[in-house]
């Protein structure tokens, strides 16, 4: 049996960061009131000249660096972005002229925070099936681009960065299931105000921008998460109490303990670092997971649950064993 196991880990968070006190002075709200809502105390932003294949590229290294790899081992890259450089070509293909590789397969997936998940469920099923061998997969956002800066309700939330994985094929246990979902009728509660074929004006005029429901978001993410980890359990007959470290999209504080408690897991086992960056879409998962294999929680053998929910509406979920 062949299994898809991460090998090496890497993130990158811009230098430019922006704090709750900065943004008082830019909209009309309140550490105390992001704090509270979100848990978010602070983001980083991308400079105007540092795209998200920069930022992507310096996850990857760092993945690639943990995994004693070769850049010419790697035969398939995949990128998980809502916010490429260009419309084309993909970001991934900018990803691997810059890795100086040349001739694998490679593209990028769009399912807004869902898509590290939908991602990673895609490198499962090339590795499984033998089409791929060592893949590199990153989750890389500037979600600042499209931010209305003065739409508090939903600037507080939002910030730029990127993760990245080696996944490589092997015989020891790794990823163990993924569960993917959509349902687009949900889609204007969460979306950008203009795109290449629909709204183009407000593309070409620069105010094509994020919009959100964020109460009904909220609402509908908990509801979705709890089943998504009921369908993820259920499918590999796990007991809650068989998951070691719950490794979630990080959007909202609130959203996370929600499933935290669902699953009946202590905080101290929930890998959060929304506080340090905010919602980051699809390079928050990589960059939590990161964070938590590199101070040494996450250890190999464990059973890592990790949930996303996201713009379309997309949620999904991935079980392995590191
Ligand atoms: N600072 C201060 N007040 C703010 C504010 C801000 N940044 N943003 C909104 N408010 C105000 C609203 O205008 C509203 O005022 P009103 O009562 O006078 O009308 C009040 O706060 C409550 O707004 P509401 O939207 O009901 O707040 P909430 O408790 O739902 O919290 C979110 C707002 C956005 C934090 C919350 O809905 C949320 O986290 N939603 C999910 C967002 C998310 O994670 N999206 C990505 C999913 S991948």
């Amino acid at each position: 049996m062949i299994y898809s196991r991460i090998t090496g880990t890497g993130g990158y968070l811009p230098d430019n960061v922006l704090t709750n006190a900065d943004l008082e002075k830019m909209v009309e709200t309140s550490d105390q009131w992001i704090v509270e809502r979100t848990g978010i105390r602070q983001r980083h932003i991308a400079d105007d000249d540092q795209t998200t294949c920069d930022l992507a590229y310096e996850a990857a290294i760092r993945a690639i660096d943990a995994a004693g790899i070769a850049t010419r081992d790697i035969d398939l890259i995949v990128v998980a972005t809502t916010t490429p450089n260009r419309i084309f070509p993909s970001t991934a293909c900018l990803l691997q002229e810059r890795l100086d590789i040349h001739g694998c397969a490679a593209f990028d997936i769009q399912a807004v925070c869902t898509g590290f998940v939908y991602a990673l469920s895609v490198v499962d099923k090339f590795i499984r099936t033998g089409s791929a061998r060592c893949v590199l997969v990153v989750g890389a956002e500037t979600l600042s681009r499209i931010i209305d800066w003065n739409d508090r309700s939903t600037c507080v939330l939002f910030g730029d960065g990127a993760g990245a994985m080696v996944v490589q094929a092997s015989e020891e246990p790794g990823i163990l299931s993924t569960h993917l979902h959509a349902d687009g009728q949900y889609k204007e509660l969460l979306t950008v105000s203009g795109g290449v074929s629909e709204h183009a004006e407000r593309l070409k005029s620069g105010e094509a921008k994020v919009l959100m429901k964020g109460n009904e978001v909220f609402k509908t993410a908990v509801k979705t998460l709890g089943q998504i980890v009921d369908e993820t359990l259920e499918a590999n007959r796990l007991e809650k109490s068989d998951v070691d470290w719950l490794v979630p999209h990080q959007a909202n504080i609130r959203i996370i303990s929600a499933t935290a408690k669902k699953l009946k897991m202590s905080m101290e086992r929930v890998v959060t670092t929304v506080e340090h960056h905010g919602n980051t879409s699809a390079a928050s998962i990589p960059l939590a997971f990161d964070v938590a294999v590199r101070d040494g929680r996450i250890q190999r053998g464990e059973t890592i649950l990790m949930e996303a929910f996201g713009g379309g509406f997309t949620w999904g979920s991935v079980l392995l064993k590191y």
